[in-house]
């Protein structure tokens, strides 16, 4: 194989390295969701985008005046930046776009804590962690 072909084959491969990594860590953190998950509801029955995408787009009172839903920082569009209150770019939250999301359990772990109490003025379930994460994977 000439050098040539030998860079183009490098990064063909390291190009299709990424995302195949990254789904890796997005199965581990949805693993534990959904130990969770069953712990809390034996019945459990499956994580649903569906139900994730209500839970992006829906519309609350009991937390910040300012903050009622998920898309007020991270936009209509889970495929496009967002924005915190103070102006600082948010990267999307879709998968497809930000290919790290929902790979590292600590920070996944600490954002769902952080912003289900400012959106939701509570905890999200392990369930609705799932979901969330699910419907951000599927776009
Ligand atoms: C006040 C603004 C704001 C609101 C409202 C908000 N977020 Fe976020 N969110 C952030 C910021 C800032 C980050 C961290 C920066 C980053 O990850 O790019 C973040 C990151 C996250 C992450 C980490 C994702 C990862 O990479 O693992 C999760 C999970 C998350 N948010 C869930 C939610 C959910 C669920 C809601 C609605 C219930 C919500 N956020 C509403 C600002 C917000």
């Amino acid at each position: 194989m000439s050098l040539k072909a030998w860079i183009v084959t490098g990064a063909f491969i390291g190009g299709l390295a990424v995302p195949v990594l990254a789904a890796a860590g997005q199965d581990a953190v949805l693993a534990q969701y959904k130990t969770q998950a069953i712990a809390a509801d034996p019945a459990f029955a499956g994580f649903s985008a569906k139900r994730g995408a209500e839970l992006y787009k829906s519309s609350n009172s009991a937390g910040g005046p300012d903050t009622p839903s998920c898309s007020s920082c991270h936009t209509a569009s889970p495929l496009k930046a967002g924005m915190t209150r103070a102006g600082k770019a948010i990267e999307p939250m879709a998968v497809s776009a930000s290919p790290s999301r929902f790979t590292d359990i600590a920070k996944t772990e600490k954002w769902f804590g952080r912003n289900c109490k400012t959106v939701l003025g509570r905890a999200c379930s392990a369930q609705e962690k799932g979901d969330f994460i699910t419907y951000l994977s599927g776009l």
